[in-house]
């Protein structure tokens, strides 16, 4: 058995020396997950969401992550509506805000928050007890390294109906455990923050974390996306898991990436899991030459080309392999956009961000439209003329019969199943309109 022992840590970012509690002797054995703290931006005080006061300390918060916060709130109080009963994980719980809500507005059974730095202890405590008192037991505040608390929940067969794994940098390490602890037909909600993995500028980082060999690519904050729902699955697939992802989140602050799985254990039968493997884990390629993109399948590894027939040395941009299937279930993001209007968070004439994130992922959901999005800058300089209006685009290109729907990463781009041949010939159409 492992020996551990607190430790301390200092983060070249951070005055403070973080205190982390059973943390592994053997400096080896390290958890990846506690280096990367470049993200911190703790400051001291108290902060409000959604109608919550709460004390943040000395611990990380971001109000910017509020939106992922309502997202998992919603998905986790559906899943308490339809099951009865609600007992979550708070894996990397900070000042415990997850927490709080979970239990206020998901209304949880139960809430086990953990977060290695035991200086966050009083903040959170201080935190849950204004939901219900210690005693009544439907909270309980630990201090140890995520992947210690799941494997210590598996060996004591003490499963989730939800875990939230809010953690730094590319740390795909707690998947394993996280699958082991979560309950069948239960959720997890992991998270990425690594835009330089996404970007393609460290290929041999993604590969190591997530088994996806990613570069360049202009749909970069998409396949961030990708890179984790496909090192998701595969870490599944592993322990004959089935996992499939209900709803994945962009955020430009961090930058965060953000997707929830609905895990089910055992492989389903006739060989369906190896069909839907097959069909939705593969490579992404991109023609520098010409814009296109394809999906490659594992048994055409070896005759990728581009339709444009480019023989342009290097113009083909292969990623993977990587999550190739929808982002998004339509129907789960609509009940979570009901449930947002029933508790006044949408809806009564305001449009809000909230309002207008959970629309476009329903809209990005339409089964017709490829992986991807295109940047109308992109489609404007490969056509020589200025780019029309988004909306004008739109239409067009559904006139024409494809699939067309905005992109809720990028404000400029539009996610459609028409080729970049012909959205150049489109826009260029559109502009001898306008002479
Ligand atoms: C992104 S912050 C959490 C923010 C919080 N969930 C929120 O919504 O405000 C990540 C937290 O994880 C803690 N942490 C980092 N590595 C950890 C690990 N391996 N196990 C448990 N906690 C960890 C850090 O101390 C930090 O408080
Ligand atoms: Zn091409």
């Amino acid at each position: 058995m492992v020996s551990l022992c607190p430790t301390t840590l200092s983060s070249p970012f951070h005055s403070k020396t973080l205190k982390l509690n059973s943390y592994p002797q053997n400096a080896n054995h390290r958890p990846f997950s506690l280096l990367p703290l470049s993200a911190v931006a703790s400051r001291s005080g108290y902060e409000t969401e959604r109608g919550f006061d709460f004390e943040i300390g000395d611990t990380f918060f971001r109000h910017e992550s509020a939106t992922g916060r309502d997202l998992g709130v919603l998905a986790a109080a559906l899943y308490k509506k339809k099951n009865d009963n609600l007992r979550v994980l708070d894996a990397m719980c900070g000042c415990g805000i997850r927490s709080l809500r979970y239990l206020s507005e998901a209304q949880a059974d139960f809430v086990l928050a953990n977060d290695a730095n035991e200086d966050c202890n009083g903040v959170i405590v201080s935190n849950l007890s204004t939901v219900s008192s210690e005693e009544e037991g439907r909270w309980k505040v630990i201090h140890s390294v995520a992947n210690r608390v799941l494997a210590e929940r598996y060996v004591e067969r003490d499963y989730f109906d939800f875990i939230d794994v809010d953690s730094f940098g590319s740390d795909s390490s707690f998947f394993r455990c996280a699958f082991d602890v979560v309950k069948l037909g239960g959720l997890l909600y992991v998270t990425s923050t690594d835009g330089f993995s996404s970007g393609g500028h460290r290929p041999n980082h993604s590969l190591a974390a997530y088994g996806a060999y990613i570069r360049p690519l202009p749909y970069s904050n998409e396949i961030g996306l990708r890179m984790l729902i496909g090192g998701a699955v595969r870490e599944a697939s592993v322990l004959g898991y089935h996992v499939s992802p209900l709803f994945s989140y962009y955020s430009y602050h961090g930058p965060v990436f953000r997707v929830l799985l609905r895990v089910n254990r055992g492989k389903p039968p006739h060989g369906m899991y190896y069909y839907y493997l097959l069909q939705h884990y593969g490579f992404i390629c991109y023609c520098d030459c010409c814009g296109n993109s394809q999906a490659i399948s594992w048994d055409k590894l070896g005759q990728i080309k581009c339709p444009c027939g480019s023989d342009v040395p290097d113009s083909l941009v292969v990623c993977g392999p990587l999550w190739t299937g929808p982002l998004h279930c339509a129907e789960f993001l609509a009940e979570m956009l009901s449930l947002a209007g029933e508790w006044g968070w949408v809806g009564n004439d305001t449009i809000n961000d909230l309002d207008k994130l959970l629309k476009r992922m329903i809209d990005e959901s339409n089964p017709d439209l490829s992986f991807g999005f295109i940047k109308l800058d992109e489609i404007a300089s490969r056509a020589k003329v200025n780019s029309p209006p988004i909306v004008t685009v739109m239409n067009a290109i559904h006139q024409e019969g494809y699939g067309v729907s905005r992109s809720h990463i990028s404000n400029n781009a539009i996610k459609t199943n028409c080729p970049m041949s012909e959205c150049i010939r489109i826009v260029k159409g559109l502009q001898q309109q306008q002479l």
